[in-house]
């Protein structure tokens, strides 16, 4: 009802303000009896938090895990598993002259209109430090999903501003090459000329967007409940949940429109034990259904809203006024999206993977 809630059967529901004393999650319908330590979720947090880097903002959390609850011996009770991270580096006086000026482009007018109140700071729970809930409750879903089926996902920045990274999908790409560079970006190159761009946009108080692409390795066949739950309708759900996505493509997505069936179409091979097909220009999923093949998909992020250029703009009350943003704030979002879009990626799937479960017993 409230929003904050994802999933069915591994269901997780996000809390938490950006400048309040702590975020996290309630993850409700995890089996019992599966390994999980804090150092299981900590990785996936330690690559989201901010203060990593030059293109980054420079707010400087830890971002450490409690696991409050649902867990004994380091395995799940299959009760509610309750994740905490404290906010330690909360500057809410940075946002004083922002109280009367919405942002443009941010979450301040339309929370406002809303609920008629806002939190005072940092955007509150429209801030990127809610996904850290998510990120820490999908982290337990990719162990699960590692285990049972060998699922591996992995996501990279394939464009950041004007610059676009050659097409690195289906090489077989691993967290540590995605890692290899502070925009994780595993092209070198590229990479080098994006962190240009953004160290320029930021110096000149402004922001960039960038493109996410994201594989999901050794997903089954036969996840995605259609047809209102198709699995890329999930995914859609899920990317376009996270803050500042402006785009979600699955497969060949809008390029496809410009080959011909006899060209887009994936043919049906032997792979082994199983058929699998040729080309993947589907992104893994028919029908709403995972095929087997990798599940390919694509995110598109604005650049942020909140830049220290002067912008025109008007106060709540509607007078003109102009806004230079304070705060610690991050020139583009693409490289901390990294492990939100795939711990997003695995609460869909983990979702589905119970759900079919469900159906097969
Ligand atoms: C990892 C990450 C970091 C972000 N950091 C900022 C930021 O520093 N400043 C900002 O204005 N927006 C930032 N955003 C985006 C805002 O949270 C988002 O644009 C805002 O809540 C409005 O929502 P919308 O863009 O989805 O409409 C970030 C998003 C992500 C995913």
């Amino acid at each position: 009802m409230s929003g904050s809630s994802i999933g069915t059967l591994f269901r997780v529901t996000t809390f938490g303000e950006s400048h309040g004393k702590a975020v996290g999650a309630i993850v409700d319908g995890c089996p019992a009896g599966i390994e999980v330590s804090e150092a299981d979720i900590q990785t996936q947090l330690t690559r989201r938090r901010p203060g990593q880097s030059d293109v980054s903002t420079p707010r400087n959390e830890a971002d450490q895990v409690i696991i409050l609850s649902g867990t004994e011996s380091g395995k799940t009770l299959g009760t509610p598993i309750g994740l905490l991270v404290n906010n330690r580096d909360q500057r809410p006086g940075d946002y004083t002259e922002m109280s009367q000026v919405p942002r443009p482009s941010h979450a301040d007018f339309t929370y406002q209109m809303k609920y008629g109140t806002r939190a005072s700071s940092g955007g509150g729970r429209s801030s990127a430090r809610e996904t850290i809930g998510r990120v820490a409750a999908g982290a337990i879903a990719e162990k699960i999903l590692q285990e049972w089926y060998g699922t591996e996902i992995v996501a990279w920045v394939s464009s950041a501003g004007e610059h676009d990274a050659p097409d690195l999908r289906n090489t077989g790409l691993t967290r540590e090459q995605v890692d290899g560079n502070i925009m994780r970006c595993p092209d070198a190159a590229s990479a080098e000329a994006m962190i240009e761009s953004v160290v320029s946009a930021r110096d000149a108080g402004d922001s960039m967007g960038g493109i996410v692409t994201c594989e999901c390795r050794g997903v089954p066949a036969g996840l995605g409940e259609p047809v209102f739950e198709k699995l890329e309708a999930k995914l859609a759900q899920a990317m376009m949940s996270i803050p500042a996505t402006k785009g979600f493509e699955i497969g060949s997505g809008f390029a496809g429109v410009r080959m011909k069936g006899s060209e887009h179409n994936d043919p049906f091979v032997q792979k082994g034990d199983h058929l699998g097909t040729v080309t993947n220009h589907s992104g893994g999923i028919q029908g709403g259904i995972s095929n087997g093949e990798s599940i390919v998909f694509q995110i598109a992020f604005k650049p942020p809203a909140t830049i220290s250029q002067a912008q025109s703009t008007a106060t709540f009350e509607g007078e003109d006024t102009v806004l230079e943003a304070k705060g610690r704030h991050d020139p583009c979002v693409v490289n901390r999206a990294i492990p939100i879009v795939e711990t997003m990626a695995a609460l869909v799937l983990m979702d589905m993977a119970l759900r079919q479960k469900v159906r097969e017993t």
